[in-house]
Parts: structure tokens; C-alpha cells; sequence
């Protein structure tokens, strides 16, 4: 058993495994002065600490939490939508963006997604693997407990498989648990640029069917944005995973107009991901088809672009409105969702309840995993994180630093910082 007690709040985000939508999202159902019982890899109860049930006699009880602490328990982040497995950085680029650079320029000089695939192709498995455990350590350190993990940066067979067979070999060396997507349709390979239906056609003959065969995805992507693959292509490929018993996911709206969210509507994908360029037509299709739109407001701070997605409008609709890094070497390299919870609030106007409801409870529905994982309530793996904070609203207003001192994954502490101190 495992008691984690003194806690100053527990948002609990207690009610089931529904998603939550407009004002719902409001509501984390806060515990003052809480605790929380952990049995196994489970939360066996969670209330008042005054209310604890009375222990049975020998019963071994290992605790959590010194008085005066002011912590604040939550469930671990879920960061539904990553791009974890690359080799190298692009630093070089982040300085060209500082010198006035855009993204796409970058991209268009050889940059960008293909600099990536050339340093993947020329890795190991076991050199991403290496790369990915130490960033998958720092993922727990930040409190998040779940991540999905994408291909992408391999655009052959071979080196799809590459990625997410290292994602697959993690899952034995990291307590951080993973949800892989096949993201083929990440990029045109290089040398496939004057031959892209052979690509579109390799993706959905060769790649979808051996990567289903081999169960080493859950999800399907299509990064379907101006320059990278277009709507019919997009829909091509997500019918032929559809049809292989994959989720969908969709890269939409993120450098254009693209019509990637309608799509994703159309389909019954899971999620549509970034929707900085989003119209009302499309906010009334995902609230439709019931399609979590996933906001990764990182990308817009990192590339220093002023306009985000319109998360009030969406919220407003009743669309459930999850939250990711977008983790990548590219647009986008921060594996700190407190930190996405700040840019939620001060960029997009979310309230520190939203935005942890978004990074908890809505980011585990999206990848179909809210009856385990996204709040604490009896019966729920036990994946919980500490806070050194006394009130949830500090989490984003102290903002930049890491406030995670507790990560509990299943049950068993995998970052203990109060022990050490
Ligand atoms: O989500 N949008 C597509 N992919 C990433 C960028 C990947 C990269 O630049 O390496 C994204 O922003
Ligand atoms: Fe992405």
C-alpha cells in the first residue's frame, strides 16, 4: 500500500470516462487537504484526509507527503501527441528562425522534416532507443505519466519499422507509457519528390498492412497540411488504416486552410491535431463527429508566431479540447506540459482548470484510454504526480520552472524528489 497524505488540493477530475466538454471543463473536482490510498497499481480511495479509512492491523503502508508541504496531487500528464523518436536536434535551424527565418522557408532549403530523416536513417534502433530513454526520463520528471509516440522521421518500410520498433523496446525500458501512431504520411521522402502517388501507394499497400500485422501501431496520422499531403491523399490513407483496424489521428490546419479538420470529422478519426487556421464550419464538424481537437499552443510560442488556435471558440461549441507538447526536434522542442498549460492560458485564454482538464482527462479520452488513465478516482491506475504547489492555479502562473517532485507510475513512485530532500 501507498499513502500519499498532506496534500493541500487533489484535483481528483472525477466523473468517469467521459470527455469532458464546455463548462465540464471547469470542474476538476478539487479535494482540500486530501489523500490518496494506493493499492498495487491502483487507487483504491481518494478523499478528505480526515475521512481516511482506518488501515488493517499489519497492514505494510508505505507514505508520501510531509506536513507543511502545500502539495498539489493530479493525475500524470497525458501529452496525447508527440513526435519522441528522431536522432540529433536542429538547433541550427532555431537560430535561423531567430534571424527572421520562417519555417517553411527552412523546410524549403533542405531543412525542416528531411533533416530529420536523414539523421534517423543514419541511426541505429538502438542509437534512437538510447536518445528517446533519456528524454523519456525527463517526460516523467515534468509529471507526465502517458505520452502518444509518432513515427515519422523514417518515410521508407525500413525505417518506419525502425521507429516504431524502438518505441515498442522502450516500453521495457521506461516506466513512461506509450501509445504509438504510424505517421508515414509525415513528409514526401526526398527521393520520392517527382513520385509521390508511388509513396501514397507504398504507405497504404506496404506499410499499413505489415505495420498492423505486427501490432506495432494503435493509431494512424496523415500530416495533412499545404506542402505535405493533400486532403484526397489524406483520406486514402486514413480509410486504408481504418480499414487495417487502426484509430485515426490528423496533423490539420496547421499552416493553412487545409481542410485536414473536416477530414477528420468525415472519418470518425479519434482527433484532429494543431488547428491553428480553424473555421467555425470546421469547430461545428468536429463537435459532430465527436472528434477531440488536440491544441499544441508550443508550436506557435516556439516558431514565434502570434496566432494560436481558438480554443475559446472550440470549448465555447462544446468540442472536448485536449493538450499536447507536439515534443519534436523541429516546431516544437519541449517535453514540459506545465509549460503548455501556460501558454493554454496566457496565449489562448484557457483557465488553469481547462487547461489541466485538457492535459489529463481529454488528452486520455483521445487516445481511448479515459476508463485507466486521465483522473483520480477509485479503481483508476495509479499514475499520480506531486506538485509543489498549494493551489492548481500556481501550476501555470509559475510558470518556466518544473514544479513536478512526485511521478507515480502504476502504482510505484518513478521520480522521488521529497525523498531525497
Ligand atoms: O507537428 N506538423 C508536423 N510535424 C511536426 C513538425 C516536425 C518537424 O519539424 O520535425 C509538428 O509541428
Ligand atoms: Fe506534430
Amino acid at each position: 500500500m501507498l499513502l500519499l497524505k498532506n496534500i493541500a488540493q487533489v484535483a481528483t477530475l472525477r466523473g468517469g470516462p467521459v470527455p469532458r466538454c464546455g463548462p465540464a471543463m471547469a470542474d476538476i473536482g478539487i479535494v482540500e487537504n486530501g489523500a490518496i490510498l494506493i493499492r498495487g497499481q491502483h487507487i483504491q480511495w481518494v478523499g478528505r484526509a480526515r475521512d481516511l479509512p482506518v488501515l488493517k492491523p499489519g497492514e505494510e503502508c508505505q507514505t508520501i507527503g510531509g506536513a507543511g508541504l502545500g502539495l498539489l496531487a493530479l493525475p500524470g500528464f497525458v501529452d496525447s501527441h508527440t513526435h519522441p523518436i528522431f536522432a540529433g536536434t536542429r538547433a541550427q535551424e532555431y537560430e535561423l528562425r531567430c534571424l527572421g527565418k520562417t519555417y517553411q522557408e527552412i523546410a524549403a532549403s533542405g531543412g525542416g522534416i528531411q533533416a530529420s530523416v536523414r539523421q534517423v536513417r543514419a541511426a541505429s534502433q538502438a542509437q534512437l532507443v538510447q536518445a528517446a530513454e533519456r528524454f523519456f526520463y525527463r517526460f516523467l520528471e515534468h509529471g507526465t505519466t502517458t505520452i502518444e509516440a509518432k513515427s515519422g522521421y523514417g518515410l521508407s518500410l525500413q525505417d518506419e519499422l525502425k521507429i516504431l520498433e524502438a518505441i515498442a523496446e522502450l516500453k521495457h525500458r521506461s516506466r513512461l507509457e506509450t501509445v504509438p501512431t504510424f505517421l508515414g504520411a509525415h513528409a514526401i521522402p526526398e527521393e520520392r519528390k517527382n513520385s509521390r502517388e508511388e509513396y501514397v501507394r507504398q504507405i497504404i499497400e506496404e506499410m499499413i498492412p505489415r505495420i498492423s500485422k505486427d501490432g506495432l501501431a494503435s493509431y494512424c496520422d496523415v500530416f495533412c497540411d499545404d506542402g505535405y499531403f493533400t486532403v484526397e491523399e489524406g483520406r486514402e490513407i486514413l480509410t486504408a488504416a481504418k480499414r487495417a483496424g487502426l484509430g485515426l489521428r490528423v496533423h490539420a490546419e496547421e499552416l493553412g486552410h487545409s481542410g485536414g479538420a473536416r477530414l477528420a470529422a468525415e472519418l470518425g478519426a479519434r482527433s484532429a491535431d494543431h488547428l491553428e487556421w480553424i473555421d467555425d464550419q470546421d469547430i461545428e464538424a468536429l463537435k459532430r463527429a465527436g472528434t477531440v481537437a488536440t491544441l499544441l499552443p508550443g508550436t506557435a510560442f516556439n516558431l514565434g508566431l502570434r496566432h494560436y488556435p481558438p480554443a475559446r471558440k472550440l470549448i465555447a461549441a462544446g468540442v472536448p479540447v485536449a493538450l499536447g507538447t507536439d515534443f519534436n526536434p523541429g516546431s516544437c522542442f519541449t517535453l514540459n506540459m506545465q509549460l503548455i498549460l501556460s501558454i493554454a492560458c496566457s496565449q489562448m485564454g484557457m483557465t488553469p482548470a481547462e487547461a489541466i482538464t485538457a492535459a489529463t482527462i481529454n488528452g486520455a479520452y483521445s487516445l481511448g484510454l479515459s476508463d485507466r488513465l486521465g483522473s483520480i478516482e477509485e479503481g483508476k491506475q495509479a499514475d499520480i504526480v506531486l506538485m509543489d504547489v498549494g493551489d492548481y492555479r500556481e501550476l501555470p502562473y509559475f510558470f518556466g520552472v518544473n514544479h513536478c517532485v512526485v511521478t507515480i507510475k502504476r502504482g510505484i513512485p518513478a521520480i522521488n524528489k521529497l525523498e531525497e530532500a
